[in-house]
């Protein structure tokens, strides 16, 4: 069953929650057995009452009915539109009717054709400039640019005299946290959530989160709470989760940390990769592995998740009908999108009667600007010098990780 919540997180702002637990596929790719919240935030500024975002289309009369707790929603001055993604833009027109299109729509310029193309309505629409500040009531919000993170569209929204920053999908987490806010620090479950959220949903366009965060501290405002439109608002210390999106928006190495994703049909490539995977932890490596085989699939948004931030991979794959084996090729090619990197990447690979897994793979990995250390191939079952030569290729990995300085 979804939840709904509503909760005043400062003076005159309340977060409206939807806490989705009956979704299984975040757009439709994306597997989150953990859920997702939809947050919208309704700010009281002296008589104007301004809603930053909305829920899914599904939700739409739950927000309504939400709304209605704390607002006339008739009474909404301004709605800004931070982004058109329909899990915030689709309880837009249930809202506009419910308040007969009195309010006026504020977005990225480009928001009006999307709205209309989306939702076929023409709300009153104003769009707001690169670092303006538009009067609401007595004070002004100021708006910020941040495309591509997630669209084209993308704004941030700050709230001056409370020192709320509205990230819309930045800094948002997967999940449906046990609190509204992240009071005791970053636990290591929502760090891993917000990770694997940044690197599924934005992962293709990391340069421009870091353009972002560039953009926010040149602006030098006060940023005392971070209020994302997924997961937790940040309060307790909003630098840290900017660190982290710094981070992993690099892509950077969390030193030791290897990721082995394989896949095996009949247990081949799966002997190969232990012999790797346990000789890395022989020499102190941390490894995370993900196997995909007859008895069990990993879940792909936790690959993308977990390889962002490895020092390096180990992908394991067997030939299939003369290419790559089929789940393994669409990880590489979700790899290469999603977490475009100059990480080390060893290749395990097997076949039966003509090796080709191995070529196709390193080929994508490489157009990425992934490094790949080496591609160990062996026919069948690994044989007793397989295992040698697959043993090396690892210590060598490892010497050269080693290496690297933090
Ligand atoms: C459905 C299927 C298709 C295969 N296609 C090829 C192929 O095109 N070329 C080849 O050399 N081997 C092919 N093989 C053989 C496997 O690549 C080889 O047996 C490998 O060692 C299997 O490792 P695994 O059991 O760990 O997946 C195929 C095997 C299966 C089951
Ligand atoms: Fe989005
Ligand atoms: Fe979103």
């Amino acid at each position: 069953m979804v939840r709904f919540l509503t909760r005043k997180i400062a003076d005159n702002l309340y977060l409206l929650r939807l806490d989705d637990d009956q979704i299984r596929y975040f757009e439709g790719l994306w597997e989150v057995p953990e859920g997702i919240t939809y947050n919208a935030y309704l700010l009281v500024h002296h008589d104007k009452y301004v809603l930053i975002d909305t829920w899914k289309h599904a939700y739409a009369s739950e927000f309504i009915e939400v709304l209605k707790g704390v607002v006339d929603v008739r009474d909404i001055d301004y709605v800004v539109v931070q982004h058109m993604e329909p899990d915030h833009s689709g309880a837009l027109p249930k809202l506009l009717e419910e308040n007969g299109f009195k309010a006026e729509v504020l977005g990225h310029p480009i928001v009006k054709g999307m709205i209309e193309s989306f939702y076929h309505i023409s709300p009153k629409f104003r769009a707001v400039a690169d670092g303006s500040e538009i009067p609401v009531g007595s004070e002004p919000l100021k708006f910020f640019y941040t495309p591509w993170v997630h669209w084209p569209d993308n704004i941030m929204t700050y709230a001056p005299s409370l020192g709320v920053l509205f990230s819309s999908d930045a800094f948002g987490n997967y999940s449906i946290p046990s609190t509204v806010f992240d009071d005791g620090g970053l636990s290591t479950t929502y760090v891993h959530y917000a990770r694997k959220y940044l690197a599924t949903v934005v992962g293709h366009y990391r340069e421009h989160v870091l353009k972002a965060i560039n953009k926010l501290g040149e602006a030098g405002i006060e940023i005392k709470v971070i209020a994302p439109a997924h997961g937790l608002v940040w309060r307790s210390n909003p630098k840290e989760i900017i660190e982290y999106y710094l981070k992993w928006a690099r892509a950077e190495g969390v030193k030791g940390k290897v990721v082995a994703i394989y896949a095996s049909m009949y247990g081949f490539v799966e002997k190969a990769m232990r012999e790797v995977t346990e000789e890395l932890s022989e020499r102190g490596f941390k490894v995370v592995t993900y196997a995909f085989t007859d008895s069990q699939h990993s879940l792909l948004s936790e690959v993308i998740g977990d390889a962002l931030d490895a020092q390096a991979l180990v992908i394991g794959v067997s030939t299939y009908e003369a290419g790559a084996f089929p789940l393994i090729e669409y990880l590489a090619e979700l790899l290469a999108r999603k977490t475009a990197s100059e990480k080390s990447v060893l290749i395990v690979t097997s076949y039966g009667w003509g090796g080709a897994a191995g070529k196709k793979l390193a080929d994508v990995l490489t157009s990425a600007g992934f490094r790949v250390a080496d591609v160990i191939e062996f026919r069948g079952y690994p044989t007793k010098d397989d295992v040698v030569k697959l043993r090396e290729a690892a210590s060598k990995l490892a010497r050269e990780l080693s290496l690297i300085s933090d």
